[in-house]
């Protein structure tokens, strides 16, 4: 088969033309970096099991009528998506304090927060993905303020959705990183979840022990980073070595 055209390598994925109008393929790459890619390297099968992760949640999320702009999984390491323009806005919101919140304002990781909480950067890899308030981004246009209703509300539920998910596997939701973007449908425009949500952008922490199961392994050189993207993927009931008959759901926790 002839390559598809590559249109854009990020430092996780690379997004090519889709087989229709409208369609990306975005292909999930070992590459990790960190600190704005200061620091690089390779965790073997991370794209694999985020590429799993990552459409077994965006399907979960549908489900519960999250607009998402994920079509289907195409093979291990690529899945069918919905072209859309991009928002320049990381969301992240947080549950628990750790990694940047715990270090600007002084609060010991692993502190519950009061309630969570939203907070917004700019995504601009030269000037470090800046935190921003609302007010820059209406005020410089890159989401209108009805385009920033539907990104909090659609983060509140998915925020409620994927902690209440991840506990029932015994995992902790400390905070997580999503991106919207701009689908337009005819004449319509919908706001819908985009990119990805994996290991690589949330954090998860044993319920039990408190042990970190996502990117702060490699971030923080902890070790066992293939393993703790697999023990994830494990507990959801989707570790790829599964044939598809034998997909089981979750593994409930008591
Ligand atoms: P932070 O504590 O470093 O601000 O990260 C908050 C969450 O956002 C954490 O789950 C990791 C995720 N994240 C990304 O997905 N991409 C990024 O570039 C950064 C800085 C954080």
């Amino acid at each position: 088969m002839a390559r598809r055209r590559q249109l854009y390598e990020g430092k996780a994925k690379i997004l090519f033309e889709g087989p229709e109008p409208g369609t990306l393929v975005q292909y999930f790459k070992d590459d990790a970096t960190a600190f704005n890619a200061q620091k690089k390297g390779t965790i073997t099968g991370k794209g694999v099991l985020n590429n799993r992760i990552s459409e077994f949640l965006m399907m979960k999320l549908a489900e519960i009528n999250i607009p998402t702009h994920f079509i289907r999984r195409l093979n291990m390491r690529e899945q069918l998506i919905k072209e859309v323009e991009i928002i320049p806005v990381e969301v992240v919101v947080r549950n628990i304090a750790a990694g940047s919140i715990s270090q600007r304002l002084g609060i010991p990781e692993g502190t519950r927060l009061p309630r969570s909480i939203i907070e917004f950067y700019y995504k601009n890899d030269a000037l470090n993905d800046p935190i921003v308030a609302e007010e820059h981004i209406t005020a410089f246009g890159w989401a209108t303020p009805p385009d920033m209703d539907d990104i909090v509300h659609l983060t509140l539920r998915i925020n409620d959705f994927l902690s209440g998910l991840f506990l029932g596997v015994g995992i902790t939701l400390v905070d997580f990183k999503v991106e919207f973007g701009r689908l337009y449908e005819n004449e319509d425009m919908r706001i819908v979840l985009a990119d990805e949500i994996s290991p690589d952008n949330c954090r998860l922490w044993d319920t039990k022990t408190n042990e970190k199961m996502d990117k702060d392994r490699f971030r923080r050189d902890l070790g066992k980073i293939e393993e703790a993207y697999q023990e994830v993927a494990r507990r959801l009931g989707i570790l790829p070595e599964a044939g598809a008959r034998d997909l089981k759901g979750p593994d409930t926790m008591q």
